[in-house]
């Protein structure tokens, strides 16, 4: 698996809070089979005081996965919280994914702000592709699951977080992720793993789509697609009509039943 959003550089933003907490983390996803790790520490215009540790502290996560033997490849990459004038600091402080086009952005997790759309637009416009990160988990998606297409249709790929089918950021997040996934608006599934929050969850989520819908699902979100993203190669925005689930007992006895 490449998890492609992650919190655990030791003391920059609210992921780890120490060296030891994000090697025992690291060598967890080894043994759960994370082969690639995109460590993504939050770019926050106004909170910008760890910003040059980051830096430094990959560095010594990086020299220490080495002498602990740990084989998973580090990338280093931000999670940028989306504000009119974002373009400027892409480019001030490189803050796309190494060697790609591709940038992982947040926003405010209540109504998208006003500034949205203009915002994504001014990224396209200048050859960038946005990855917006948990879509699941803002209220405007949330309330209106076809704006998650209308994103697409606008060339935004969209990141889901393995907790959310977990129940870690409550049950509307959960009904949402699931739609989002069935409808297949979504094109990675990520652990946006915090040390505190101490349940890494991705390998139980990618089990869950392979229980649920299928391989190929699975393998396409975690696999697939994020090879393709830190390659800078091109990733299909619409890529099934419908993600059509397994049938369970409830869909067994509706079709025999006729209802
Ligand atoms: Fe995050």
């Amino acid at each position: 698996m490449i998890d492609i959003h992650s919190h655990l550089i030791p003391n920059v933003d609210d992921g780890s809070s120490g060296l030891e907490s994000s090697i025992k983390y690291l060598k967890f996803m080894e043994e759960v089979g994370v082969e690639t790790l995109v460590l993504t520490p939050h770019f926050i215009r106004d909170s910008l005081d760890y910003f040059e540790d980051i830096d430094r502290n990959f560095r010594i996560l990086s020299d220490t996965c080495k002498k602990e033997n740990i084989k998973i490849k580090l990338v280093l990459a931000k999670e940028v919280l989306l504000y009119p004038t974002i373009l400027e600091d892409i480019e001030k402080y490189k803050l796309n994914i190494p060697g790609t086009n591709y940038i992982l952005v947040e926003t405010h997790f209540q109504k998208f702000p006003e500034f949205f759309d203009e915002t994504m637009y001014s990224l396209l416009k200048n050859g960038y592709r946005p990855i917006l990160a948990h879509p699941e988990r803002y209220v405007s998606i949330m309330e209106n699951i076809e704006l998650a297409e209308e994103l697409m249709h606008r060339n935004i790929l969209l990141q889901i977080n393995s907790g959310s089918f977990f129940g870690l950021y409550g049950r509307k997040v959960r009904r949402t992720v699931n739609k989002l996934l069935k409808k297949g608006y979504c094109h990675f599934i990520a652990g946006d793993f915090h040390a505190h929050a101490d349940n890494y969850s991705l390998h139980n989520a990618v089990a869950l789509i392979e229980n649920n819908i299928d391989v190929f699902s699975a393998d396409l979100l975690s696999k697939v697609n994020p090879a393709k993203m830190l390659n800078n190669e091109d990733i299909q925005i619409f890529y099934v009509d419908k993600i059509i689930p397994k049938d369970n007992l409830i869909s067994k006895i509706k079709r025999i039943f006729n209802i």
